[in-house]
């Protein structure tokens, strides 16, 4: 099984590209809304938590796991890499890495929760691999719960990501990532905003094709996977909101199953 974690709702999307691109292997995902959202809490808490929830998934039979979640990938990869065994998936340095093959003009934008900002981690990890490359980010605190109301298409919505997209513009940025969960829902916005030049990197399918490619490359991790399609979301809450967001995400209806950690 492939493990997928996020603090709850956006981490679907990740499912979805996961599937989508490996639609054979099963997967198990565990959004934690009891305790979301996690972009504005403590590197401490974040830690903790994404902790506990890579045991869980391990516990339930889980060989890959995915932090899906940007904030917990900023905050968490390093502690989780060293508690655990398996391979460990986290989203910004694929979504890194497909932004550098993309930008000409080596101005890179990132917008993400105030965490995942403030870790300056989509920054360190661009220049550590090029360092001419100039990275503007602005953290976007109030489009998780745009989203999460379903705003997506409201002129409301459009406004607050020009206001937030605005430092952004006039820097010769080509490529913008999506570094949180919930924005690829609000690409074609961030697109219309951007300009037809500019790449918009969604770091869900970026770490969706580099589990792929790991996955060609490890052929004893590969066998190790269970193959029959299966796909179970369990939650450490479950709001209305969130079945109709999973459902509408994934365009299907999966149970969701109930778990306290
Ligand atoms: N999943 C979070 C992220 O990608 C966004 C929602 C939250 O703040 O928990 O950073």
């Amino acid at each position: 099984m492939i493990g997928v974690f996020d603090s709850g709702i956006g981490g679907v999307t990740v499912v979805k590209a996961i599937s989508d691109t490996l639609s054979e292997y099963d997967l198990i995902y565990f959004g934690d809304l009891a305790r979301s959202p996690y972009g504005n809490k403590s590197p401490k808490m974040v830690t903790e938590y994404a902790l506990e929830n890579t045991k869980f998934l391990i516990d339930k039979g889980a060989k890959i796991i995915v932090i899906g979640c940007n904030t917990a990938s900023s905050y968490a990869t390093q502690h989780i890499s060293e508690k655990f065994q398996v391979p460990i998936f986290e989203v910004v340095s694929p979504a890194v890495q497909s932004s550098l093959q993309v930008t000409k003009t080596k101005n890179i934008g990132i917008i993400g929760t105030r965490g995942t900002i403030a870790s300056g981690v989509y920054k360190r990890k661009i220049t550590d691999i090029n360092e001419s490359v100039k990275v503007y980010s602005n953290a976007c605190p109030l489009l998780v719960p745009l989203v999460e109301e379903g705003w997506l298409g409201k002129p409301e919505t459009s406004k607050i990501l020009k206001k937030y997209l605005h430092p952004l513009k006039g820097k010769r940025i080509d490529t913008v990532i999506l570094g949180c969960t919930h924005y690829p829902l609000l690409k074609s916005v961030v697109k219309r905003i951007m300009g037809k030049n500019v790449h918009v990197i969604d770091s869900s399918l970026s770490v969706a094709s580099s589990i792929k490619e790991f996955l060609l490359q490890s052929p004893e991790i590969e066998q190790k996977l269970s193959k029959k399609g299966k796909l179970r979301l369990l939650a450490s809450d479950i709001t209305k909101q969130f079945e109709k967001m999973a459902k509408s995400i994934l365009k299907k209806n999966v149970p969701l199953e109930y778990w306290r950690l």
